[in-house]
């Protein structure tokens, strides 16, 4: 078994996107969940570490060393122990918990190098419950150097890294994997796509959104032929997502960040080239349908409810997530089937 720890504090989705590489994942505490097996943790926008788990206590130091000093440890090699109170619920001092644990590991013939330990020994105190686990893996952290700003071809309402991240995990993006983002605007969900390794294809009915777009996975991806890295190819289109063009099940799945009413070029199904808000729901319910034409899953991300335009369309939603960006902006996740 292992523990996870989680980013942020929306456990339900983060939980929702460890569980797309990882198996069992099940509630443990707040921001910590256990699986019984994991893969590709470095891509995981909402994990932070992975640890093997020794086993879970209550939150106190007592039941930490006591729970350690039983631990069978096949290990050898240098230890360090960082303890962590996990959203800052457990009042437990980290400190004293380290040295605490430390000393346990010494008794048992260990050596400490805080700097560079052969085994990171992980403490996770959250308001009920201390996890203990060997850190076996950890994601990478770059998502800074893709923040919209940052990127050759800029919109405001672009998608930030972490989020398209996420999105794209849950809709099962990896080598091999061919994914869709039909209303592509910047590009950022295909980017995150790619640098997992899928084959990405963009769609958007704007001309400059195309150009910019491309500039951006030409930014961030390799996708010249001759390329040996590991991101997946890239292309984008002009097109319009109501209307397709790829044959019956050509995609393995898609993700879109459909128009917010307020500032996104709306180009409707019936009325193309007209930009209004009228045809937001109409557009919403045609690119569904084009949508499970082509794909078998679907991830809708957008300011507004479209549960049942979703159901409408034949899609069963397979999850429901919201989250909150500031106070005028809430985004509204599907995961479709
Ligand atoms: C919310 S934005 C996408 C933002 C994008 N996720 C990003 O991070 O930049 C929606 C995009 O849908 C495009 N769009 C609107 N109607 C469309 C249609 N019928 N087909 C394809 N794209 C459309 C708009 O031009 C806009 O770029």
């Amino acid at each position: 078994m292992y523990v996870l720890e989680l980013a942020g504090e929306d456990d339900a989705f983060a939980a929702r996107e460890a569980a797309s590489s990882c198996s069992g994942v099940s509630e443990l505490a707040p921001g910590l969940v256990s699986a019984r097996s994991v893969s590709q943790i470095e891509s995981l926008a909402l994990t932070r570490r992975a640890s093997v788990l020794i086993g879970h206590t209550t939150a106190t130091v007592a039941d930490a060393r006591s729970l350690l000093e039983q631990a069978s440890i096949d290990r050898t090699g240098t230890v360090a122990v960082r303890a962590r109170d996990v959203r800052g619920t457990s009042e437990v001092d980290t400190q004293r918990i380290e040295r605490a644990l430390g000393r346990v590991l010494t008794r048992r013939g260990f050596a400490v190098d805080l700097d560079a330990p052969d085994h990171e020994l992980r403490a996770l105190f959250s308001a009920d419950t201390c996890a203990l686990g060997w850190l076996t893996a950890r994601s990478v952290r770059n998502f800074g150097d893709r923040m919209p700003t940052k990127r050759p071809f800029f919109q405001p309402g672009s998608m930030d890294p972490l989020l398209a991240r996420a999105l794209v995990n849950i809709a099962g993006a990896r080598p091999g994997v061919r994914i869709l983002d039909p209303m592509c605007g910047t590009g950022g969900i295909l980017v995150e796509a790619g640098l997992v390794g899928a084959d990405v294809i963009g769609l958007d009915v704007q001309p400059k959104m195309v150009h910019g777009a491309d500039k951006n996975l030409n930014r961030y991806l390799d996708t010249g032929s001759d390329s040996d890295t590991e991101t997946g190819s890239g292309d984008i289109l002009r097109g319009n997502a109501t209307r397709l063009p790829f044959r019956d099940g050509e995609i393995d799945a898609i993700v879109f960040d459909a128009p917010y009413g307020r500032q996104s070029k709306i180009v409707s199904s019936e009325d193309e080239g007209n930009a209004n808000e009228n045809g937001l729901p109409s557009l919403v319910s045609a690119s569904l349908d084009e949508a499970r034409r082509v794909a078998s899953r679907t991830v809708l991300v957008a300011d507004r409810q479209w549960d049942e335009v979703a159901e409408a369309t034949g899609w069963t939603i397979e999850g429901s997530f919201e989250r909150r960006v500031h106070k005028s902006l809430t985004r509204y996740i599907l995961v479709l089937e």
